[in-house]
């Protein structure tokens, strides 16, 4: 799991469960800066660069959130926004943006890509719509949950279990695609060198 998001890395694992893989979390191996212009485009680095360091298939996900009435911001600088630290100085940030704004409609993108050490690379994206709340609520999560209900729920991401989260959030639907890809027990695509 080319990601060092302690969040991520237990979403990942519970949702990948039913597939007879390994999952192995990346140590010590360093991520390159996230310098691309999409999702896609920081989750093939992420992932292209932990699959030629190991010498394996690499997941990376790379996801963020969408502000309707901030014009789509944070985006895929959702993890740095405003150069802050911690989600709590992030999410407060949203907040006083959002302050006084009626249209607190946002959504949640993930793109998930699998790499292979030979440079094949399977893409996944998963999207998830709700609304942001004045304050946070709940526990569970990492940074932006607290914030964000989604569309049929009352309560938001860090209100559910990993569980719960999964079978509605954006990271969910895209590794659900990706199993359903692998469904059949296949193992991931077999590593070919090229010389
Ligand atoms: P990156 O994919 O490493 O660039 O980071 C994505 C950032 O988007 C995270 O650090 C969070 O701030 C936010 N984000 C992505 N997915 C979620 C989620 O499922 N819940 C809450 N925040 C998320």
């Amino acid at each position: 799991m080319a990601t060092s998001n302690p969040g991520k890395i237990r979403e990942i694992e519970e949702a990948l469960g039913g597939l007879n893989w390994t999952l192995q979390a990346l140590g010590s191996v360093p991520l390159p800066p996230e310098t691309g212009a999409t999702y896609e485009d920081n989750a093939a680095l992420k992932a292209c660069s932990a699959a030629i360091a190991t010498n394996l298939p690499a997941l990376a996900d790379d996801s963020g959130l969408e502000v309707e009435a901030l014009g789509g911001e944070p985006g895929v600088y959702s993890a740095r926004y405003g150069n802050l630290n911690t989600d709590l100085e992030r999410n407060v940030l949203v907040l006083d943006k959002l302050r006084r704004q009626a249209n607190r409609r946002a959504k949640f993108v993930s793109v998930v890509i699998l790499a292979y050490p030979d440079g094949h690379l399977e893409t996944y994206r998963g999207e998830l719509n709700g609304t942001l709340l004045e304050g946070p609520r709940g526990e569970n999560g990492f940074g932006y949950d607290p914030l964000f209900v989604p569309d049929g729920d009352t309560r938001t991401l860090a209100e559910m279990t990993v569980a719960e989260k999964r079978a509605i959030s954006h990271r969910g639907r895209a590794l659900a695609a990706l199993m359903d890809a692998h469904r059949d027990g296949r193992p991931a695509r077999q590593t070919i060198t090229i010389e």
